[in-house]
Parts: C-alpha cells; structure tokens; sequence
C-alpha cells in the first residue's frame, strides 16, 4: 500500500498529514529517507518516522490453498524448490499450518495467525483430515480397511482408528485424526498398499471444494470461527489430557 496509507493505518497520523511528515524527510523505509507518499510498502517493511519504528496491526487472515505436486509446504525450502507460500501474495508473512509431502496435492492452509497454527496442529484437537489416496494393488480387501479403521502399527507407534472407505477398487478415502510424517503413506503400506497419489480433501470443517490447483482463496469470518472451535467442542477437550504418541 502507499506510504501515506501505511503511516495513516499505523496511527501516525492522518493521510493529508502523513504526507506532510513524508515529504520533510522525516521517513524512512529500511536505510533509504523517502520523500514520496505514493511508494509502495507492506507490513514487512521497516519503517520509521524520526527514528522510530512504526508497524501496522496485521490483520489475521487464513488463506486455503490447493498445493499442487512439486510444491513444499515449508515456508523456505533449502533446495531451491517452489514453495506453497509463494502461491498467496497476501502483503503479510504467512505460515503453512502443518505439512503436506512434496508430492501430495491438495488443501493446505496458510495464516499469519501463530497462535491458531498452533492449536490446529496439536495433537490434543485432533483436527481430522480427508484425503484420498490412489493404491497400487488394485482392490482392497475388507482385512486391510478394517485394520486401517482399527490402527496399524508403524514404527513410532500404532495409529489412532480412522474412518475408511473405498470410493472405488484401489482407492480409498481416509478421515485420519493425527499428523504423524507421511502417516497415510505409512498405513497404506503397512496393510500390503503403497500410494500411488495422495490428495487431501478437507481439514477440520473445510473442505477442499472448487479451488483449482496451484490457487488459493481467502476464507470467510465465519470459516475461521469455526476453524477457532474446532477440537473445541469435544465434551472432554479442557480436562484431557494431551494425547501421547502410541507406542
Ligand atoms: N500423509 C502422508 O503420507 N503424506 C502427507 O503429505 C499427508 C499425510
């Protein structure tokens, strides 16, 4: 946003009146005085007037984002590869909340909110998870689905039930309710299955829906209260304790 704007939405002073501090060399973006109120900054430039840092109240804002194949879900990657922050140009910095594996497809959601990250990722909310996953093998037989419902032993330990289905031979819908590393990959394979293709569905109350790959949408003020409750409304959430990882 202009300069002007930007010290006005600070509370520095109005916009006519912020020009005026502009315009007497007063200003400052990173090392360089700016003299016009019309230069485009954002919440994280570093700007100053007189020598004092002035910051706008970042607006919390959740981003749902369908992550194409290819793409990792940090926010730098070391490897020089895409990253799925790049996919939103919100003007603020933007975190993902958890992991999708490079190669998974699919809902992500991004939020300058730190504090929601952290109670959607944790294990005591259990935030159930949708995806669908393409397996090799063709048709799954009841055993294997029953003991996906029922948990599989992985080698950090066995996981929770999860809600299975096959949508179709060879692939199955899961409703997982942790976050463990590569989890569904894990379990697929732990029952004689390994994934062809993996794509997450919904997260919590959102679904996936229309948004084309690779684009993001903004969610709604509604979509992000009940994201707040959710794991919330669990009759027991404020006297359990967290859950362990299963061993
Ligand atoms: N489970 C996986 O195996 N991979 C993902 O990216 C997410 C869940």
């Amino acid at each position: 946003m202009r300069l002007a704007k930007f010290l006005a939405h600070a509370g520095v002073a109005s916009r006519r009146a912020a020009e005026g501090i502009i315009r007497e060399g007063r200003v400052t973006v990173g090392r360089e005085i700016v003299l016009d109120p019309a230069r485009d900054v954002d919440e994280r430039d570093d700007v100053k007037v007189d020598g004092a840092a002035v910051a706008l109240e970042a607006e919390q804002v959740v981003y749902l984002v369908n992550k194409p194949a290819g793409v990792v879900s940090t926010a730098k990657d070391t490897h020089g590869r895409p990253v799925v922050t790049e996919l939103v140009d919100a003007g603020v910095r933007l975190y993902p909340v958890g992991r999708l594996d490079a190669d998974t497809t699919g809902l992500i959601l991004l939020t300058n909110d730190g504090e929601l990250a952290n109670q959607l990722m944790h294990p005591r909310y259990e935030v159930p998870r949708k995806y669908v996953a393409k397996v090799h093998g063709g048709f799954v037989k009841n055993r294997a689905l029953e003991r996906l419902r029922e948990g599989v032993q992985l080698e950090d330990g066995k996981t929770a039930p999860a809600q299975v289905r096959q949508v179709r031979p060879g692939v199955l819908e899961l409703t997982i309710h942790e976050g463990r590393k590569r989890q569904v990959k894990r379990m697929c394979e732990a029952v004689g299955h390994r994934v062809i293709s993996l794509r997450r569905v919904a997260f919590g109350p959102l679904e996936l829906g229309r948004v084309p790959e690779g684009k993001a949408r903004l969610l709604t003020a509604r979509e992000v209260r009940s994201l707040r409750s959710t794991g919330m409304m669990r009759p027991d959430a404020s006297v359990r304790a967290p859950r362990r990882h299963h061993r």
